[in-house]
């Protein structure tokens, strides 16, 4: 089917959430394809799920580049040669750069695990639980030329306990991170995300972009 939306998958580790994007397709839950697997590390995890489920895994890196620019030139070239329509950063530890942000603008999610605009960059956890916040949890948003600055999709707040660790925390706000990524792909495949200026309306169900569950 021509109108099947597209996805390019960008990963720099164990890709859990990959995972959970290819299991919602497989599922028959979400209508999309992936492309193609993008990573900057020749030992990620996420190329092994790759070839088990018959996606191809672009490994480039941006040591073969003269600077970050064309990293991220290369890599939108890379997606649009596929026909990517949605970019999923997932688990890809660089800020995209701006070639690729502005090829694919309010088209690249990306899921962090904390509650944005609390708490961004690379640890989301550790600063929540420094912190002492009682609720913590996870985001997905668009990406723009900012660390986590995008708009907002989906939220999801989950407990946070004083005698948590990054382990104990992280854990408890992946499975929401599971749930949450593939469903604001399945949104936006739908047609019912829009952007308006840095606020992000879900068509029909308001409700659908959050998610509290109190009782984990
Ligand atoms: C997740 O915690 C995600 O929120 C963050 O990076 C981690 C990736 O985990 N952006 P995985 O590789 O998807 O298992």
């Amino acid at each position: 089917m021509s109108d099947l939306l597209t996805l390019g998958v960008l990963a720099s580790g164990r890709g859990s959430n990959f995972q959970s994007i290819i299991n919602s397709i497989e599922s028959g839950s979400l209508s999309a394809k992936i492309a193609v697997l993008v990573t900057d590390k020749s030992d990620a995890y996420a190329i092994e799920r790759a070839k088990k489920h018959g996606i191809e895994a672009l490994i480039t890196k941006p040591k073969d580049f003269p600077d970050k620019n064309a990293y991220y030139s290369h890599i939108a070239e890379e997606l649009k040669k596929r026909g990517v329509g949605l970019v999923i950063l997932a688990g890809f530890m660089r800020v995209i750069g701006k070639a690729l942000v502005e090829q694919y603008r309010n088209k690249i999610m990306n899921i962090h695990p904390a509650l944005l605009p609390s708490f961004p960059g690379l640890h989301g956890h550790k600063d929540a639980i420094d912190y002492g916040v009682k609720i913590s949890g996870c985001t997905v948003h668009f990406v723009d030329e900012g660390v986590d600055t995008g708009p907002i999709i989906i939220q999801a707040a989950v407990p946070a306990y004083h005698d948590d660790t990054e382990d104990t925390l992280s854990e408890r706000i992946l499975k929401y991170e599971h749930k949450i990524f593939p469903y604001a792909i399945k949104l936006y495949s739908e047609g019912k995300i829009s952007v308006e200026g840095r606020k992000v309306a879900v068509k029909d169900n308001r409700e659908d972009s959050v998610i509290i569950n109190p009782s984990l």
